[in-house]
């Protein structure tokens, strides 16, 4: 199972990244958001909305189970909060290898500072809630990737290079 799954807090260019860099391999890109819309008809927000947080969890460790057995050699983005669950880490490293896509919060306010389509961010300050979400959750993402790629600063080709460099594809 060569699967190369990127993980990491949202606006980190997990699907920017995956997108482009299963265009440049030749390969399947995959991303669990999408993955889910698709088979629910509806929006990850309207999901949130009418079915609540816990309801979303459990469809992100459905898509996982769904995935195994189904895809090789693909690139796969995973939401920024699937890996909080013990079982999903635990499906994701039978899936493939993780790359931790890793960025500062005030990268992340930037590119997502005007967005809608992240019901976690959407209270009045969405800075702090930023700072606050990420600093809860990168020791996690830390721990469960097989690598961890400092992205701050670099254009999306860069990345895609040391990617490549580092996995020797
Ligand atoms: C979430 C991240 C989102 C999406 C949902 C919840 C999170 O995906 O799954 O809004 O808890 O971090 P992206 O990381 O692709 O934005």
């Amino acid at each position: 199972m060569d699967n190369i799954i990127l993980i990491g807090f949202m606006g980190c260019g997990k699907t920017s990244i995956g997108s482009k860099l299963s265009f440049r391999l030749h390969r399947n890109f995959i991303d669990t958001d999408k993955q889910i819309e698709k088979k629910q008809g509806r929006a990850i927000s309207d999901i949130f909305r009418e079915e609540g947080e816990v309801f979303f969890r459990q469809l992100e460790t459905e898509c996982l189970k769904d995935l195994l057995g189904q895809q090789n050699n693909s690139i796969i983005a995973v939401g920024g909060g699937l890996p909080l669950q013990k079982e999903n880490r635990e499906l994701l490293h039978r899936l493939g290898y993780l790359i931790y896509l890793q960025v500062t919060p005030d990268t992340i306010y930037k590119r997502l500072r005007s967005d809608t389509t992240r019901p976690l961010l959407q209270g009045d300050n969405p800075r702090d809630r930023i700072a606050e979400l990420l600093n809860r959750r990168s020791s996690v993402y830390t721990a469960t990737a097989d690598m961890v790629m400092d992205t701050d600063g670099k254009e999306f080709e860069q990345i895609m290079d040391e990617i490549q460099e580092a996995l020797k594809i």
